[in-house]
């Protein structure tokens, strides 16, 4: 066993992982420019105190996840647990009020959280999060969903199963609480232990138990749904209708309330097939009170977070494939130390051709260096020794056919370029 491994909760993205990774993010990035959303990158630490502040300080992620440190100046920071908090803080600093709004803007990066790894739960891993902040319209909430529909789609995912609800707004949302509060403490006695300190300090929470102990209480607990004033109920409404409007089925799921107190209103997650337990690949919601709770404006906004691992688990438990990863369809094999000087020179004027090239470094025999290309998956083989450098020629060879023939070395790019085409 080697002498290290990587910390618990991380992983390494290895080169044969690589083209599902790079697949989805020539797909988001796609979807993005055709929806009009723009990259923004923030920092990957912040002030601990924007996260507290923002995600709230009773939920799991502040209380027990985050990874908080003090640097050498005495200031406190944590490696970013989400990214929502940062596109605000961004916007804010950066008076982004004064562009179009809503301000569309996307990201992808690391995010920490000391979680108990699993399949699909991991310590660090990767979000595309998407954002769309200055604007209340129900309308903006459809297209955020539909985003996020349009992308799994796209991707072939069968399956996906799109989670909604709402849970209203600071008028009408904290006598929901009162309400739910009130029906748990009449329950006390049959909820688990978590549950019972939960009801204490988030007692949205008791919702998304998964105790079979409190699975009942769940079932006839009051739903956020039913206490929505009036303009949040005319919300909820609109987003329904739109979603309806652009066929995309939605479940309504009143256990359905996300892990982070800035939410308001809509929420929402999309669920994949055949992935366990960890079956969200993505989830949002409405913020629209977070802007003023970093110290700025009312603002709303409304965005969502795909976490990448998790969706890569779920394309290959269903199958979907990713295209072949982008190697150079051209191996070069030399014999002997001046075809290798030639070899070299060769190379730099294919690749800068704009013809991808791998060089074999022609220290092994012609044989190991012709199956080296093979399982490389090169197209051609471009073998120079002595004999060819005297005629000014290389022996180009067609690997799947194993079909050969000679070149002369000032045609062997456009030769080549031909083929490829
Ligand atoms: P979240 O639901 O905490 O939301 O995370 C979004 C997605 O990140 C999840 O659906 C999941 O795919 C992935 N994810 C979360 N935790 C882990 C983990 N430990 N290991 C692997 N993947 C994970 C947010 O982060 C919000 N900021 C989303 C948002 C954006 N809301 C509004 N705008």
């Amino acid at each position: 066993m080697a002498a290290f491994q990587a910390p618990r909760g991380t992983q390494d993205i290895l080169p044969e992982d690589q083209p599902y990774w790079r697949h989805l993010r020539e797909r988001i990035v796609h979807l993005c420019s055709l929806y009009g959303y723009e990259p923004i990158d923030t920092p990957t630490f912040e002030d601990t105190a924007l996260f507290a502040r923002s995600i709230g300080e009773g939920t799991d992620i502040v209380e027990k996840e985050m990874y908080t440190f003090e640097d050498k100046g005495g200031n406190s920071l944590t490696l970013r647990p989400e990214m929502t908090a940062s596109v605000v803080r961004a916007y804010l600093e950066h008076g982004m009020h004064t562009l179009i709004r809503p301000v569309k803007v996307y990201s992808f990066g690391s995010i920490f959280r000391y979680d108990r790894p699993q399949a699909g739960r991991y310590r660090e891993f990767h979000q595309f999060n998407l954002e769309a902040i200055g604007e209340a319209d129900p309308g903006v909430d459809v297209e955020i969903i539909q985003v996020a529909w349009h992308l799994l789609s796209s991707l072939g995912f069968r399956g996906i199963e799109l989670q909604l609800n709402s849970i209203g707004c600071p008028q009408c949302h904290p006598s929901y609480v009162e309400r739910l509060v009130e029906y748990y403490g009449q329950h006390h006695e049959a909820l688990c232990g978590d549950c019972q300190r939960r009801l204490e300090r988030n007692p949205l929470r008791l919702l998304d138990c998964k105790n079979p102990r409190c699975q009942p209480l769940i079932e006839d607990a009051p739903r956020s749904s039913s206490y929505l004033d009036d303009s949040c109920q005319e919300h909820f409404d609109a987003v329904r209708h739109g979603l309806e409007m652009l066929e995309v089925p939605h479940a309504l799921n009143h256990r359905l309330v996300r892990g982070l107190d800035y939410y308001t209103r809509t929420v929402f997650e999309m669920w994949a097939e055949g992935i366990g337990a960890q079956s969200a690949v993505c989830g949002g919601g409405r913020y629209d009170g977070l802007a003023e709770e970093l110290g700025g404006k009312p603002t709303p906004g409304i965005g969502f977070a795909l976490g990448m691992e998790r969706t890569i688990l779920a394309m290959r438990k269903q199958g979907l494939v990713a295209p072949s990863p982008l190697r150079p369809p051209v191996f070069l094999a030399t014999l002997g130390p001046e075809a290798r000087d030639a070899g070299l020179k060769l190379a730099h004027a294919l690749r800068k051709e704009g013809i991808g090239v791998r060089s074999s470094f022609g220290r092994r025999g012609l044989k190991a260096q012709l199956r080296q290309a093979n399982k490389f998956g090169a197209s051609y083989a471009l073998i120079m020794g002595d004999a060819e450098l005297q005629v000014n020629k290389v022996v180009v060879r067609a690997l799947a056919r194993g079909e050969q023939e000679e070149v002369p070395m000032a045609e062997v790019a456009s030769w080549l370029r031909q083929r490829l085409n």
